[in-house]
């Protein structure tokens, strides 16, 4: 979603703006702006479309200072344009405001406005932050920001700045993520570690209401009440290069390629790290059912470890749609745990059904990517992926990191140990995997002109094909479906005709002749079939196979996994798509 970061400091602020913006471009956006505190006050660039376009436009009509606020906006309130664009400033000039989340009351506040003569230049509910400011101002900027947040309902993370006030920038943040970032050469607020990383490794994870008053020279933080309050400075150990491409055409296939690491790394976690003492500290015995809830790929992830925890535990495990649970009035009680997947940390759902299940008395536990986040912060237990920064809005090595740490939950809750010499093989069989790259490249390419792929497959093949059939439809506009092998004859394979591509995934041993079977009954309709599988199958001019290595069927999704990645990124890469940053979508959906 829209991203935010501020600079105030004594180097130029538009060069160090637009570099972190560039950074925040995976969150998500269709527009972008920057408000510097120039010589006769604020300067101001906005421009539709991509960032390219608002570097252009600063080209022609250079604006300078030394601090300044800038935005990637992806639009809810309001059509992509230049005037929807942010900075947003209030009616007088007085106030620029960069906003980060959904006004929820923003109309009654807007009319309120306008009955009183305020003239409103954008149709977005941010807009409406900027004139309350102005409004309230009383010379005394820490004071409006309090009136205004307490006069807001909905979610904000606020970057502000008033001419009277050339040093400051004020955050503020409520249900968004903000950082402070602190250095020699000056301060910044930023939505994402990333965006801020080539300058500081030091932040401050800001909380719900909690107010950042930045200068060149300081730091301070206040609660509503205005009183300081004393936060703790973090170190980020993720490097720099970690969040460039390293010489990849994408960040997407350097994150596919990362996996066998960071895979290594999250393992490591367990054997010795933090994540270790915290699954230690959990009884399993003190619950009656596993809840796993989650959003998108990270429900994929739940979907996968629902196999393994009822098969390996013997014991009841549900997985919800997070945007479903949150209203469903789910049963849970303090014999439930349920686990909270996300990569971000600040998936809106997931928050909402994290408080859900708190609410209902659950022991809640969370698997995330991003340190600090609200949902790590929230959660009675947080275990942490290695991912490092993921950039590429699709997801995959965040998603291969949750299933380690979904498999080590299950071995750790059914006793069953010896199980982890094997998950300790996963990262070097997926280097096996890397050694038929081509073959995939070039199976994806003859594949671009397929108007829909079906995914099909059994057990905990059926949950992993749900993941690979999401990661093509994002990636490459293709309309995709996932289907349980054993649901094709009731309906689905009716839409099966001459030329339509079946992915087949065929890693359960025990299911191979049925999900074989189910390949056959496609391919005598005319379909073509891509056969991922550990098991031995004759190739034909309908069925193609790429053979995975062995594993414990309980873990092969890790496997088959890479192959759905590599093969919707190679078709995304084929059609020349803009692969880490797909048209609608947003790295992190902090609103609903
Ligand atoms: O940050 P989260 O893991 O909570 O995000 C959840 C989904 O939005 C995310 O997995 C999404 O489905 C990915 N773009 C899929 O590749």
């Amino acid at each position: 979603m829209c991203g935010i970061i501020g600079y105030a400091g004594d180097e130029c602020a538009v060069p160090i703006i637009v570099d972190g913006l560039k950074r925040l471009e995976y969150r998500g956006y269709d527009s972008a702006g920057i408000a510097v505190f120039g010589k006769d006050g604020f300067e101001v660039a906005k421009q539709k479309g991509r960032l390219s376009a608002l570097e252009k436009k600063l080209e022609s009509t250079p604006i300078s200072g030394f601090m300044g606020i800038g935005h990637t906006r992806w639009a809810t309130h309001g059509e992509p344009s230049d005037i929807n664009s942010h900075p947003h400033l209030g009616s007088t000039s007085k106030i620029a405001v960069v906003h980060n989340g959904i006004i929820e009351n923003y109309k009654h506040l807007k009319e309120r406005l306008e009955q009183r003569g305020i003239k409103f230049v954008s149709q977005t509910d941010s807009e409406v932050v900027a004139q309350l400011a102005e409004r309230y101002y009383d010379g005394d900027l820490l004071n409006t920001v309090i009136k205004t947040t307490n006069a807001l309902e909905g979610s904000y993370a606020l970057g502000i700045m008033c001419l009277d006030d050339p040093d400051t920038i004020i955050a503020v943040k409520k249900d968004n993520p903000l950082i402070v970032g602190v250095s020699e050469a000056g301060n910044f607020i930023a939505s994402d570690v990333p965006a801020i990383l080539e300058h500081t490794n030091k932040v401050y994870y800001m909380d719900d209401k909690e107010i950042a008053v930045i200068t060149k020279n300081s730091v301070q933080f206040y609660n509503m009440d205005k009183e300081p309050i004393t936060k703790q400075l973090e170190t980020i150990t993720w490097s720099v290069d970690s969040a460039e491409k390293g010489g990849y055409p994408h960040f997407m296939l350097k994150e596919i390629m990362e996996q066998p690491k960071v895979m290594r790394d999250t393992i490591q976690t367990i054997i010795a790290g933090e994540n270790k003492k915290v699954i230690d500290a959990i009884n399993i015995k003190d619950f009656d059912k596993i809840v796993v809830t989650a959003c998108g790929s990270a429900y994929n992830a739940g979907v996968v470890s629902k196999y393994v925890f009822e098969r390996l535990c013997r014991f009841s495990c549900e997985v919800e749609l997070a945007s479903e649970f949150r209203y469903k009035d789910a049963i849970v009680d303090k014999r439930t745990l349920v686990i909270l997947v996300s990569q971000s940390g600040e998936t809106a759902d997931t928050i909402a059904a994290m408080r859900e299940a708190k609410n209902k008395g659950a022991t809640t536990l969370s698997i995330v990517n991003v340190i600090g986040s609200t949902i790590a912060k929230e959660t009675d237990h947080t275990i942490y992926t290695a991912a490092g920064p993921e950039i590429a809005v699709a997801t995959t090595k965040a998603f291969s990191t949750q299933l380690v740490l979904l498999y080590t939950l299950a071995i750790k809750f059914s006793g069953s140990e010896s199980l982890m010499d094997e998950l300790k093989t996963i990262p070097d069989k997926i280097q096996e995997i890397f050694e038929h790259v081509d073959y995939i490249q070039k199976y994806a390419a003859a594949c671009i002109g397929y108007k829909s792929i079906f995914f099909i497959g059994r057990n905990i093949d059926y949950a992993i094909a749900l993941e690979g059939s999401l990661k093509l439809k994002e990636i490459s506009y293709i309309h995709s479906e996932a289907y349980a092998g054993g649901e094709l004859k009731h309906g689905t394979i009716s839409l099966v005709e001459e030329n339509t591509l079946v992915v087949t995934i065929a890693c359960c041993e025990r299911l191979h002749g049925k999900i074989l079977s189910n390949a056959e009954q496609v391919i005598s309709r005319g379909a073509k079939v891509l056969f991922v599988s550990n098991c031995k199958t004759e190739e034909t001019d309908k069925l193609s196979l790429i053979k995975l290595p062995q594993i414990n069927e309980l873990f092969s999704p890790s496997l088959s996994v890479i192959v759905l990645q590599l093969f919707s990124y190679y078709v995304a890469a084929n059609k020349g798509l803009d692969i880490d940053k797909p048209r609608n979508l947003a790295k992190s959906v902090t609103v609903e």
